[in-house]
Formats: structure tokens, sequence, C-alpha cells
């Protein structure tokens, strides 16, 4: 540290610097005043002494979910990561997230996640329903609200580590963030999901790896909207699908149904 606290210091940061072929830890020294966030850092690093460093950030409001990193080890995003978390004493490390290939210094290419997004078939409106004639319950508002929080930032994606550790395991697995979408909608009391011939239970199980999860929930913690993801999404996805696939009772009704349906 070479500045006081009130005027600033001096931090020691760091920073991944390469592209898809190679790369390594850059060390940098670079001041810090005070309220300042880790993408203020950045940016002064960039101003000052590294104008080609490559870093993807928006709304520095932690609402665009572009600045994610891992600091230290940790999936975060750099916007809403305080310096005064850190002692000024220590060297801050920040690389690219893991789980996804590099473009290029701490920008990622996640269009892994991209692709997920587009294997969900989209909410079902019910047919014969017209705008205003369906009254939700609160507590069906409020569950999609809390999974709408999402800002797409990635990091519970980051972090799971059915990905993170397992590239084999990209294809089969959807990831938190789309486990999730798929369980807003199969809990959503409109979604006419059968009218359209999907069976979002067994596609989820079946298509999108919902068995890989085991629960550690690594993805709540990293969480910058504190969604609960395992909790409110994928614990309930669990025993809906499982419900689907092994209860007695549940697969009798559906056979008669079906029966009743002549199908
Ligand atoms: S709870 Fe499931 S989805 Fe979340 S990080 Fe753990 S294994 Fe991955
Ligand atoms: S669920 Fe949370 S961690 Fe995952 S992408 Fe959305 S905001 Fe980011
Ligand atoms: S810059 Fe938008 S979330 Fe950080």
């Amino acid at each position: 540290m070479s500045q006081t606290a009130s005027t600033g210091y001096d931090a020691h940061l760091r920073v991944w610097r390469g592209d898809a072929e190679a790369g390594d830890l850059a060390d940098f020294t670079v001041e810090v005043n005070e309220g300042e966030v880790v993408l203020d850092v950045i940016h002064r690093l960039q101003a000052t002494q590294a104008p080609d460093l490559a870093v993807r950030w928006n709304c520095k409001a932690g609402k665009c979910g572009s600045c994610s990193a891992e600091i230290d080890g940790r999936p975060r995003l750099m916007c809403m990561t305080r310096m005064s978390l850190f002692d000024p004493a220590q060297t801050i490390t920040i690389t690219p997230l893991r789980t996804f290939p590099v473009v290029r210094d701490l920008v990622t290419d996640v269009e892994f996640n991209y692709e997920k997004a587009r294997e969900i078939p989209a909410f079902v409106p019910p047919e014969d329903l017209g705008p205003g004639e369906y009254r939700m319950r609160q507590e069906d508002v409020e569950r999609s609200q809390e999974f709408r929080k999402c800002i797409e930032c990635f990091l519970c994606q980051d972090v799971c580590h059915v990905v993170r550790d397992h590239e084999e395991n990209k294809e089969a697995f959807a990831g938190p963030r789309f486990l999730m979408r798929m369980a807003e909608l199969d809990m959503h009391p409109l979604d006419d999901a059968e009218r359209a011939g999907l069976d979002r239970k067994r596609a989820v199980r079946e298509d999108h790896g919902l068995g890989y999860c085991n629960i550690t929930k690594c993805c709540t913690e990293v969480c910058p909207e504190s969604i609960k993801i395992t909790d409110n999404a994928l614990i309930p996805m669990k025993e809906r699908a499982a419900d689907r696939a092994y209860d007695p009772l549940v697969w009798l009704g559906n056979k008669i149904r079906r029966r009743g349906r002549g199908d």
C-alpha cells in the first residue's frame, strides 16, 4: 500500500492475459480510490497500462450480466465487487470464467448458454383464454418473479461442477440457469405445454440432464440476484419430474387420461 486508505492506495493485481491459444497471469499495480469496485480498477488498468486488455461490460450496475469473471477463483460480477472486500496488501487475481472458452483476456465465449436457451420451447399460452380472463394466485406470480430476476450473467453456469470440470457433460446438461427456466415454465399455471405436444418433465430429465445435479447449491451461492436456484427451482423440479416418472398413481392417472383422449 503506497498511500493512505482515505486518498487511495495501489492494489496488486494479477490478471489473466491471452487468447484461445495461450495465456498467462500478468502482474500490475493499479491505483484504487475510495468506494471503487473491481471494474473501476480494471478500467484504470486499461486506461493507464494495458490499453489492449479485453473486458466485457455494459451497465456497471449489476444488471446486464456482462462483466462476469473469477476474482480469486470465485465467480463474481466485477462491477458489484467492492475493492474494500480485499485487504489492500493482498494480490487480487482476476481470471476469465473457467467453464467457457476464452476469446481474449477476460472475455469468454458464452455461446454454450445461448444454445441451451434455444433448446427450451417457449411458454405455450392456453388456447381459449382471453386477456384478463385468468387471475393468477399471488404465490404463482412471486415464484415466476423470482426466476425472472435472472440477468443471465452465467456465474451459476460457470461454477456448476457438472460442466466446470467435465467438458464432456456440456452436451447433456443444460446447467442451473436453464434447468431453472424449465422449472419456471413447468410450474406456470397457464403453460399449456401438452397442447403443443411437449412433456417438460420428461425433457428436463432426459434431454437436459436434471439428474446430473446433485444439489450442491454452488449455483445459488454465486447468484448476484440471490435467486434460490436450488431450493426454489431445481429441488422442486426434481420432485415434479420424479413424481411423473416413478409415482404409480401419477402413472395410472396419465394412462387413464391418455386413454380418454384416445392416444
Ligand atoms: S446445485 Fe446442481 S446445478 Fe447447482 S451447482 Fe450444484 S450440481 Fe450444479
Ligand atoms: S440465475 Fe443468477 S447466477 Fe445464474 S445467470 Fe441468472 S442471475 Fe446469473
Ligand atoms: S457491467 Fe453490467 S452487470 Fe456488471
